[in-house]
C-alpha cells in the first residue's frame, strides 16, 4: 500500500481562492482588509517569509503596510509603531516577524500587540481563549493543519474519537496543536524529548503529528499501519535539502495519508494567516455596525 498525499499546496491555493473571493465581496461594502508586516533586522529567511506574505496579501487583495526596520531598532521603538498600528481603525492584523533581535524581548512585544489584531495567534489572551474553547486567533501553523486533515483524501479523515500523537510541545505548533485536536474530539497524546518508549507511543496514533524539527527523526517503526502522518518539520538534511521531521519515502509505504516537505504544512502557514486577517477584518466591521 502506498500512502495518499496530501497537498498543502493546492489546499493552501483553494483556502487563498475562496479568500480572494470573499474579500471582492467586502469590497463591495466598502471594508479593506489590511495587514501591517513589520520585520526588524535582515534575517535572510525572515526577508523571504516577509515577502512571501506581502505577495499572498496582493494575490487575495489586501492591503499590506510594510515596516522595514534596522537591526539596531530599539525595543521601545518598535513598542512605540505597534501601539500606533494598535490604534489604527484601518489596520486589521498586526505580524511582527520573528525571530527579533536579541536585545529585543519577543514577549514584551507579542503582549504588546492588540489582541483584536493579533493574527498570529500569539497573544496570550488568545492562546487562553484557544484552552477555554473561546473565539479567538488560533496560531496559523496547528490551524493550517486541521485544513491538511478537513480537506486533504477528499474530507475523508475523520478526526473525532481518533488517537492523535503529536511530538513536541512548543507554544507556537505543538500546545495549540493539541488544544483543536482535542476541540476536533480526538483523544490526544503530546509526546517531547522526555517521553519514555516514543516508538512505540506514536505508533498508537491514527493521527501522528511531529514538529520537533529533527530530519529523519520518524521512521517507519513510530507509525502504525493505516495510520495518517502529517510532517510539520522544516529541516535541512546533510547535503542542504529541505526536508521534514518523517523518513517520507519508508513511512509513506504503511501509512494511509502523508504530508510532502516542502508542500504539505508549510504553505498552509500563510493561508491561515489570511484567514486570520480576514476574520478580523468581518469582526472589525460587525463591531463598528453595533456601534
Ligand atoms: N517566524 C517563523 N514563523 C513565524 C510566524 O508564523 N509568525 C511570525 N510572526 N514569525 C514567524
Amino acid at each position: 500500500m502506498s500512502a495518499t498525499i496530501i497537498d498543502g499546496k493546492a489546499i493552501s491555493q483553494q483556502i487563498k481562492d475562496e479568500l480572494k473571493e470573499k474579500t471582492a465581496a467586502l469590497k463591495e461594502k466598502g471594508i479593506e482588509v489590511t495587514l501591517a508586516v513589520v520585520l526588524v533586522g535582515e534575517d535572510p529567511a525572515s526577508q523571504v517569509y516577509v515577502r512571501n506574505k506581502k505577495k499572498a496579501c496582493e494575490y487575495i487583495g489586501y492591503n499590506s503596510l510594510s515596516y522595514e526596520l534596522p537591526e539596531e531598532t530599539s525595543q521601545e521603538e518598535l513598542l512605540k509603531l505597534i501601539e500606533e498600528l494598535n490604534g489604527r481603525e484601518n489596520v486589521d492584523g498586526i505580524l511582527v516577524q520573528m525571530p527579533l533581535p536579541k536585545h529585543i524581548n519577543e514577549k514584551a512585544v507579542i503582549d504588546a500587540i492588540d489582541p483584536s489584531k493579533d493574527v498570529d495567534g500569539f497573544h496570550p489572551m488568545n492562546v487562553g481563549a484557544l484552552c477555554i474553547g473561546e473565539q479567538g486567533f488560533v496560531s496559523c501553523t496547528p490551524a493550517g493543519v486541521i485544513q491538511l486533515l478537513k480537506r486533504g483524501c477528499d474530507g475523508q479523515i475523520d478526526i473525532a474519537g481518533k488517537e492523535c500523537v503529536i511530538v513536541g510541545r512548543s507554544n507556537i505548533v505543538g500546545k495549540p496543536m493539541a488544544l483543536l485536536m482535542l476541540r476536533e474530539n480526538a483523544t490526544v497524546t503530546v509526546t517531547h524529548s522526555k517521553t519514555k518508549d516514543l516508538a512505540n507511543v506514536c505508533k498508537r496514533a491514527d493521527i501522528l503529528i511531529s514538529a520537533i524539527g529533527k530530519a529523519g527523526f520518524i521512521t517507519k517503526d513510530f507509525v502504525k499501519e493505516g495510520a495518517v502522518v502529517i510532517d510539520v518539520g522544516i529541516n535541512r538534511n546533510a547535503e542542504g535539502k529541505l526536508c521534514g521531521d518523517v523518513v517520507y519515502d519508508e513511512v509513506a509505504e504503511i501509512a494511509s495519508a502523508i504530508t510532502p516537505v516542502p508542500g504539505g504544512v508549510g504553505p498552509m502557514t500563510i493561508a491561515m494567516l489570511m484567514n486570520n486577517c480576514y476574520e478580523s477584518a468581518v469582526m472589525r466591521m460587525n463591531n463598528s455596525n453595533i456601534k
